[in-house]
């Protein structure tokens, strides 16, 4: 008699056991959620990216795009990503980009607006091939054939 409690305590504290690891286990894949969270520049960027698909749109259907969005100033300050730096090859190609971007809202320049526009776009890129070469191939469908 003795031995057939204990049995029975023995397989019920294993299948309790088992049960309790069984609860734990979905708990841990649950903890594992996306931690990412852009940076103040990235956003920037997709900003700049989304706005000068709208200038190209603009230029394709022959308008001429008249107001520089003053956000993109944003760029000498914006917070970048902890491992990214502001270094001079950085404040360079910034400076050059503004100053570019703004030629397409110059209309009295000479040079054709589609070509002002993708030297503006080739400077993005110019940028990225310096440090975060991974948006490239988006950026590359920006230009104007
Ligand atoms: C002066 C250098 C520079 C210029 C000019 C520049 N970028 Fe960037 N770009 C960066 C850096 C650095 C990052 C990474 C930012 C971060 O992670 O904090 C970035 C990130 C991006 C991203 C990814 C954002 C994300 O969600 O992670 C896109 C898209 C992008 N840039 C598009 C553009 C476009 C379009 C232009 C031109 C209109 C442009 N960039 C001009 C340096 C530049």
């Amino acid at each position: 008699m003795r031995i057939i409690i204990l049995s029975i305590c023995v397989i019920i504290c294993f299948l309790g056991c088992k049960e309790s690891e069984k609860e734990t286990e979905p708990v841990k894949e649950d903890i594992v959620y996306d931690m990412y969270q852009p940076s103040e520049m990235a956003n920037l960027m997709n900003e700049m990216y989304a706005q000068n698909l709208k200038i190209k749109e603009d230029i394709l259907k022959g308008n001429v795009p008249l107001e520089f969005p003053l956000d993109f100033l944003k760029i000498h300050s914006a917070e970048m990503s902890e491992f990214k730096s502001r270094n001079e090859t950085f404040q360079s190609f910034s400076k050059l980009f503004i100053e570019n971007e703004k030629e397409i809202f110059n209309t009295e320049s000479l040079i054709p607006l589609e070509e002002r526009f993708n030297n503006t776009i080739n400077l993005c890129i110019s940028c990225h091939q310096t440090e975060c070469t991974g948006p490239i191939p988006r950026i590359q469908k920006l230009l104007i054939k």
